[in-house]
């Protein structure tokens, strides 16, 4: 099932993700099942919405990710059960962040019928999540539709060891409000994290097995004395450090993206499609542990995962 969907890679990007059993009973969109795929529309002769969908039931895939408000795709999954996240484009946020009349209408013409997780990428966040918000609560659909944003891993500093992290000091300015407001509304912190990139920026002293989640000795942590044997997990655990030392203690944390990249620069030897495979098939059978990481190893982790990136 999974190598079917990966044949779709850059029409449909795999995603994985964990249940957990831990979902706060609110958050009634919350994921469903192991995992799900990243739905991209960015390329010649992708299947029709309608497709999509046959194929994601048949794969019995109910998490969907979209990059568009292309009301086609929208109307395709409506009433399929699967469920979708969607981001926002930067184009909107301004606008909504400024203005809630816009972000009500917005919210009714594009997202009421839908059940979504709707993440915004940087910009006018604080504004935008809250005009948002607003909307969704006065439509009474707060419960239903869950609002984040997604964050790559650096807006972190000092990640490692993993313990140590803590979000670099000129993000904190922004940071810290919307992590306030994220916390009062339930909402989880999505991380994209991309052990490919931590890799690369120091393939010296980290071993490439480590990042792929190949047999290897891993990392001990010397202030937690917690033993790592891959990178993703040690990514995760300093973002929860970092999230810990910012006073949100008990957040959630999702990832919305990982990948290994599967072409890339010459001196990037690692970006094979055979690493990409690797990395995908090992993330798989890590998520299939239900297991979480070492310094929350009961919270399970909820992943989605880009197969291939470039
Ligand atoms: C933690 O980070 C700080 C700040 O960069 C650094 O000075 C310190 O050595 C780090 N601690 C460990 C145990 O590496």
């Amino acid at each position: 099932m999974i190598y079917k969907a990966m044949r779709f890679c850059g029409l449909v990007s795999l995603l994985f993700m964990l249940f957990t059993s831990q979902i706060a009973p609110l958050t009634v969109n919350a994921f469903t099942g192991t995992y799900g795929i990243n739905y991209g529309r960015i390329a010649d002769n992708i299947p029709s919405p309608e497709k999509v969908v046959q194929l994601l039931r048949g794969a019995k895939i109910r998490n969907v990710r979209i990059f568009d408000f292309d009301h086609s795709v929208l109307q395709a999954f409506s009433g399929t059960g699967l469920e979708l996240v969607v981001g926002l484009p930067n184009g909107y946020l301004k606008d909504m962040s400024e203005n809630a009349d816009h972000a009500a209408s917005w919210v009714k013409d594009n997202i009421q019928q839908f059940y979504l997780r709707l993440v915004l990428p940087l910009g006018y966040l604080l504004g935008a999540a809250k005009n948002i918000h607003k909307a969704t609560k006065s439509l009474h659909l707060d419960h239903k539709i869950q609002i984040t944003t997604s964050h790559h891993f650096g807006v972190f500093d000092n990640s490692y060891p993993p313990s140590n992290c803590t979000f670099r000091d000129e993000m904190m300015q922004y940071m810290k409000p919307l992590l306030e407001f994220f916390s009062q509304i339930g909402s989880p912190f999505c991380l994209n994290a991309y052990p490919f990139l931590t890799y690369m920026s120091d393939p010296k002293h980290i071993d490439v097995k480590y990042a792929l989640f190949e047999k290897n000795a891993g990392i001990v942590d010397s202030q937690t004395k917690l033993h790592y044997d891959n990178l993703l997990d040690a990514q995760i655990d300093a973002a929860y450090a970092a999230l810990r030392a910012a006073g949100f203690k008990k957040m959630e944390l999702i990832i919305t993206e990982t990948g290994w990249a599967s072409h890339g620069d010459p001196n990037e030897d690692v970006a094979t499609i055979e690493n990409a495979r690797t990395y995908n098939y090992n993330l798989r059978k890590r998520l299939a542990l239900r297991k979480g990481t070492p310094m929350r190893p009961k919270i399970m982790l909820k992943s989605l995962c880009v197969c291939n990136v470039q």
